[in-house]
């Protein structure tokens, strides 16, 4: 038998995968509360969207290691509808936000070096640390009545061995931005080690509530402190298979030229992003504001009209989250989270997502995506809810 490195351990599907499967095998249809592919959410993409990626400019190969000047020009001005100045030589292209975190573990870790990333937050760390031969430790967000960093926990999560400092902002899936006061404090940690930090902002053109961007810090503001931002089209225009993505370098000058360079030798390996992608990027990045309008407004509704609803249940709660595409609701633990949401789909066909999935520390949480149609929406929470309250679900009323 060949050996397989140990960075790619054999899947064996989980007991809710499996629950899933014997629903479907009965041909029952599911309400899946948990799709956050925006192709498949029912938003309307103009039929022409992607001509742009047929330009003729495109039958030349012309490899640029950090990507066309005119694409890294074009992602450098969206970002002034946050209000942010970016220079353009200061932005490295990359296939997807995926890929921009591999390329930042080679710049900055050898294996068996440690990046600190937060818990709750985004599964697939695990996986993207673990291929790229670096160790993931974790550092806690603490929820009272809104989401910070605990950096007590932070500080003992630090190690010689630590490389970065990863940052979701906002996070997947507490919603939670980090605040200009956590930043100052993550800043002086990673400059006081000399490492780095890593800020993945993918989410951020989708606020939950107005204004909280505002109170949000943003690292490629400062020049204190190597940062590296990253953003793409999968999520601020709703085009994941388009695949383009991109990392903005920040801090002192000279570090920021020295990281500038080793990304160029990283990139220049791979030279993964294609060119039609980035023949594409100005216009593509142009007619983004269609897509992401159904989005923000898609969320907004989803998450105000879960918090309505959920006045039904007072057991249960929808925790405050500022900005994403995702919903958490804390529900009484009645049984575990896992035999809850096995319940929930192979009786009621309706499918969340367990908090451990997203390593909550504790029970019992569940996440739901806010892009999903809102009649699946509604229904699939009405199936959920009427499992904590006490009058029979038929003499129920849920919010319209
Ligand atoms: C926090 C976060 N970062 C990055 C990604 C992946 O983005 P991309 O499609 O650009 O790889 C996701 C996808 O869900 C995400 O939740």
């Amino acid at each position: 038998m060949t050996r397989f490195s140990g960075r790619t351990p054999p899947l064996t599907p989980n007991r809710l995968a499996q629950a899933i499967a014997a629903v479907r095998a009965e041909g029952r249809p599911i309400l899946d509360l948990t799709d956050s592919n925006p192709t498949r959410a029912g938003f309307e993409y103009a039929a022409d969207l992607l001509t742009p990626l047929s330009d003729p400019a495109a039958l030349r190969y012309d490899p640029q290691a950090l990507g066309t000047f005119e694409a890294r020009r074009a992602v450098a001005a969206d970002y002034r509808r946050h209000g942010l100045e970016v220079a353009a030589d200061r932005i490295v292209l990359t296939p997807s936000t995926s890929d921009a975190y591999s390329q930042l573990f080679k710049l900055l870790a050898d294996a068996g070096d440690e990046v600190l990333v937060p818990r709750p937050s985004y599964p697939l760390f695990e996986h993207l640390t673990q291929l790229d031969l670096v160790t993931a430790r974790t550092y806690d967000l603490e929820y009272h009545g809104s989401w910070s960093i605990d950096f007590a926990s932070l500080e003992r999560a630090l190690t010689p061995r630590t490389r970065a400092i990863l940052v979701v902002s906002p996070n997947n899936p507490t919603g939670s931005f980090v605040s200009a006061t956590e930043l100052d404090r993550l800043a002086a940690a990673c400059m006081e080690r000399r490492i780095a930090l890593i800020a993945d902002e993918v989410f951020a053109d989708y606020e939950l509530e107005a204004g909280a961007a505002r109170s949000a810090g943003r690292p490629l503001r400062r020049d204190d402190v190597l940062s590296f931002t990253l953003g793409g089209l999968s999520k601020s225009a709703g085009l994941p298979q388009v695949k383009l993505g991109w990392i903005v370098v920040a801090g002192p000058p000279a570090l920021v030229a020295s990281a500038i360079e080793r990304l160029e030798l990283v990139s220049d390996t791979y030279l993964g992003v294609s060119t039609p992608v980035q023949i594409a990027a100005p216009r593509l990045l142009e007619s983004a504001p269609s897509v992401r309008r159904q989005i923000q407004e898609r969320v907004r509704a989803n998450y105000r009209w879960l918090q309505s609803a959920v006045t039904e249940a007072p057991s249960c709660c929808v925790l405050r989250a500022d900005a994403g595409w995702s919903a958490v609701i804390q529900v009484p633990t009645l049984e575990s989270e896992e035999d809850l949401v096995i319940r929930l789909v192979t009786i009621d066909s309706v499918l969340v997502h367990p908090g451990h999935f997203f390593d909550f520390p504790r029970e019992s949480f569940l996440i739901v995506s806010l892009l999903t149609p809102p009649s699946t929406f509604r229904a699939g929470i009405g199936r959920v809810l009427r499992h904590f309250t006490c009058s029979p679900a038929s003499e129920r009323v849920w919010p319209t």
